[in-house]
């Protein structure tokens, strides 16, 4: 059978993971295939200066349009990142009539509905695995594996930046910034942190799953959002002492009313699996209402765990083009989405988590508990460690479970006060995992 010719647009981490898997594992590739599936065109700026592995015949341009418009092509892989050119390459494939594989969280979060609608008009593919969670392949779990549940509830870490500060943290003892600070000596993070670190990275991520597990349509700017930037290792003693730890938690829950979502520090017990994801790593897990639970975990980027991912996809798409396929497959597992408002935040219920800062004085535990209790929040417990400062006492109330809404009017009422050193740290203690 006649082999399928593949694009590649962008040539970084996840371009090049790419044509060294399509490369190195040509033949086992064929082999599933029946037919081979080889690379006719490759694209960067810097494509001729780049290493890259040997492609003899294939064409390099700096000019992503040659590679969309190259007679051969049948599949173009975006791997280029971001909303601007990226959009670009996919609308001109796609009206070129060419599939599309992407890696692109970004833009499938924002517009990733009009580009499956464009795609199936023009009645080519479009293919997304790789957008999220890089080597764990969860938009097939969601969409074939376990497509005949109706999803509960989902949780993930989806950024492995944050959940290797995080760890960090946790098993060093060291302060935020200079674990962040060594994460970009290493190259875990990147020089500009804000997409990770404040939680935009793993919002497009939730954005994207919760299309595909509800199937509603929700834009990143929907989702409740709280980076890791104020979580301290005294954080972390505190949590272990509740038997819990720290994970920046991806949670998205279908209630009868709605969709409550967020992307937080959360608390999860120690005793979970979910809190032995560490360093790098990502983890999805879902509730499904028949399956119940299932768990995945995996790379979460890297050149070749995000290059299996791109490349499993141009399987697929190469075996539909081949083999045919009854209407192409809808990338979010829904033929169509539905574009309810999530819930706002204030309507979660939870335990939560308060840390506090404060100028040591007589009857501020009272005074606390006083706020609490006037609006309807019991305390499940008060922890002080031994031996800190009194000029700047750090201390923990948790809490029995509270609509975030009372929490939020009761931690502003506490911020005012005048021993209260900074606004308390509220987190939410996940039990449902
Ligand atoms: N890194 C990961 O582990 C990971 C995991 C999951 C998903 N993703 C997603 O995968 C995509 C790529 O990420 P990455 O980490 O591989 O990015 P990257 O290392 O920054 O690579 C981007 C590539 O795009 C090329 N490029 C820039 N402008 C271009 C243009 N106008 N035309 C053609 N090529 C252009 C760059 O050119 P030069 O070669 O000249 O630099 C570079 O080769 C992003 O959407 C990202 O969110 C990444």
């Amino acid at each position: 059978m006649k082999p399928v010719k593949i694009g590649v647009i962008g040539l970084g981490n996840v371009g090049t993971g790419t044509l060294t898997i399509l490369t190195e594992n040509a033949r086992n590739l064929a082999e599933k295939l029946g037919f081979p599936l080889e690379v006719a065109a490759i694209c960067s700026p810097r494509v001729h200066t780049r290493e890259l592995p040997a492609l003899p015949g294939v064409l390099k341009t700096t000019e992503w349009r040659e590679v969309v418009n190259h007679p051969d092509v049948e599949v173009v892989a975006e791997l280029v990142g971001g909303t601007g050119t990226a959009r670009e390459i996919v609308d001109a494939a796609i009206a070129a009539g060419k599939s599309v594989v992407t890696a692109n969280k970004e833009m499938l979060a924002l517009s990733g509905v009009e580009l499956w609608q464009a795609a199936a008009s023009a009645g080519v593919s479009l293919a997304m695995e790789a957008s999220v969670a890089g080597g764990i392949p969860i938009h097939t779990v969601l969409r074939d594996g376990i497509s005949g549940d109706r999803i509960d509830t989902l949780f993930g870490i989806l950024n492995g930046t944050c959940n290797y500060i995080l760890t960090e943290i946790e098993q060093k003892g060291a302060a935020f910034g200079d674990v962040l600070a060594e994460a970009q000596r290493l190259g875990y993070a990147e020089a500009d942190p804000t997409a990770d670190v404040d939680g935009f990275d793993a919002r497009s991520k939730l954005a994207i799953l919760a299309g595909l597990a509800f199937g509603q349509r929700v834009l990143p700017a929907q989702i409740f959002t709280e980076g890791i930037r104020r979580v301290t290792p005294l954080d972390f003693a505190y949590a272990h002492t509740l038997k819990h730890t720290i994970r920046l938690i991806c949670a998205a829950r279908r209630t009868p009313t709605g969709l409550l979502l967020s992307v937080r520090p959360s608390l999860i017990p120690q005793s979970t699996i979910m809190a032995g994801v560490t360093g790098a790593y990502n983890a999805v897990w879902v509730k499904g209402h028949y399956g119940q639970d299932t768990f995945y975990y995996g790379r979460g980027a890297g050149a070749q765990p995000t290059g299996v991912a791109v490349v499993s996809d141009l399987v697929r798409v190469a075996r539909e083009l081949r083999y045919g396929h009854p209407g192409r497959l809808s990338p979010f597992a829904h033929g169509t989405l539905t574009g309810a408002e999530p819930l706002p935040i204030e309507q979660l219920k939870s335990s939560y988590y308060l840390r506090f800062r404060v100028k040591d004085a007589p009857g501020i535990i009272a005074k606390l508990a006083g706020i609490l209790a006037g609006k309807g929040i019991s305390i499940d417990a008060v922890l002080q460690l031994p031996n800190e400062p009194k000029d700047d006492l750090p201390f923990v109330i948790t809490v029995e479970p509270a609509e975030e809404g009372a929490i939020r009017a009761a931690v502003a009422e506490m911020a005012a006060l005048d021993f209260v050193i900074e606004p308390p740290l509220a987190l939410p203690m996940e039990k449902g995992l």
